[in-house]
């Protein structure tokens, strides 16, 4: 098959997946948004005759607004602008959930430091601060106090920019040290691993070590409620453990859109970047089938946020 990889920055993760991809004898067009225009009714990236476009964009602005574009063109491309429109804003993801009847933390939204203090004060101490869009646990506050409330608050109406002005408050879950992150295709886990810290934030981008986790049938079913809820597509599902480590309960408070592999490939026995390129390989089927209009989507744990400058370890800026 012909695939398109969306990108602006190569990083492990791509690496495996395109490696995976010419070993199969896939031929590759790697598409760096950077160098590329959008227009109305087509672009200069060369996506004629693919038969699948992955997106792999670091930057939630560009995999949303280029994925929207190549939709428009007709080109098949995963996940759907769909999905990543509900994933990449932690409001519509908690609303999704909540409408799909999937356990989430309780959340409020509010748009004035006073309406969001009097969310901190029903939800009580602590409790939880996030911003809308973000990833790699980048700007999350738990509140301890109301005079920490007080000062986050002014610091996020004064010097944030636009989506600080939208207050994302959330009940503190006691999770047990861990959260688990489950890679999954339009519902069906891939792998799974646990994310452990002694800091409240587990991501393993804050320095959470990563362990195999095993899938138990409460995970299965909500990984494949709350990947429908969002729309389908290769996803990164977060879960946190209620009433305690091994309880088999679980709240799920976030799917993510653009996922990383290296992680879970590390942690887990799974060839992951395999998986993923069986996935593709029936999505670019299943788009032929239907005259290129089927919808679908990407460890560790980013969604794709704006990290334009971010660099990550691994990263290879090309
Ligand atoms: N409501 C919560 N209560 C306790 N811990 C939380 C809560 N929400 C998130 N966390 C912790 O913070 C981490 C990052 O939160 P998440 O919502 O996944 O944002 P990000 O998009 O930055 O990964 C989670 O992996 C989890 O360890
Ligand atoms: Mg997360």
């Amino acid at each position: 098959m012909r695939v398109g990889v969306l990108y602006s920055r190569i990083r492990r993760d791509e690496k495996l997946l395109l490696e995976e991809l010419r070993d199969r004898g896939h031929d590759v067009e790697k598409i760096d948004v950077r160098n590329q225009r959008f227009g109305l009714e087509s672009t200069t990236a060369d996506v004629a005759d693919l038969d699948v476009v992955v997106d792999r964009c670091l930057s939630t602005s560009r995999s949303l607004y280029a994925t929207k574009f190549l939709d428009s063109y007709g080109v098949p491309v995963v996940n759907s602008p769909e999905t990543g429109d509900v994933c990449a804003d932690k409001a519509k993801n908690s609303l999704a959930l909540a409408e799909a009847d999937v356990p989430t933390p309780a959340t409020e939204v509010a748009f004035t430091k006073e309406a969001a203090m009097e969310a901190i004060e029903e939800f009580g101490y602590p409790c939880v601060l996030k911003p809308v869009v973000g990833s790699w646990g980048r700007l999350m506050a738990k509140i301890d106090t109301r005079s920490a409330a007080e000062a986050i608050l002014e610091h996020k109406e004064t010097l944030g920019h636009y989506e600080h002005k939208v207050f994302y408050v959330q009940e503190f879950v006691d999770k047990p040290g861990r959260d688990i992150r489950v890679v999954a295709v339009d519902g069906e886990p891939v792998a799974a691993m646990t994310r452990s810290s002694d800091h409240w934030l587990t991501n393993a981008a804050k320095g959470g070590t990563t362990e195999a986790f095993e899938i138990d049938d409460r995970a299965l079913e909500l990984v494949e409620r709350a990947s429908a809820a969002v729309g389908g597509g290769m996803l990164g599902v977060d879960l946190m453990e209620v009433g305690g480590e091994g309880s088999g309960e679980y709240t799920v408070h976030e799917v993510n859109h653009t996922v990383e592999f290296k992680a879970l490939t590390e942690a887990s026995d799974v060839d992951v970047p395999a998986r993923v390129v069986d996935w593709l390989e029936t999505r670019a089927e299943a788009f032929a089938a239907d005259g290129g209009d089927a919808g679908g989507g990407p460890d560790g744990d980013t969604n794709a946020a704006d990290v334009d400058d971010a660099t990550d370890a691994d990263g290879v800026v090309l």
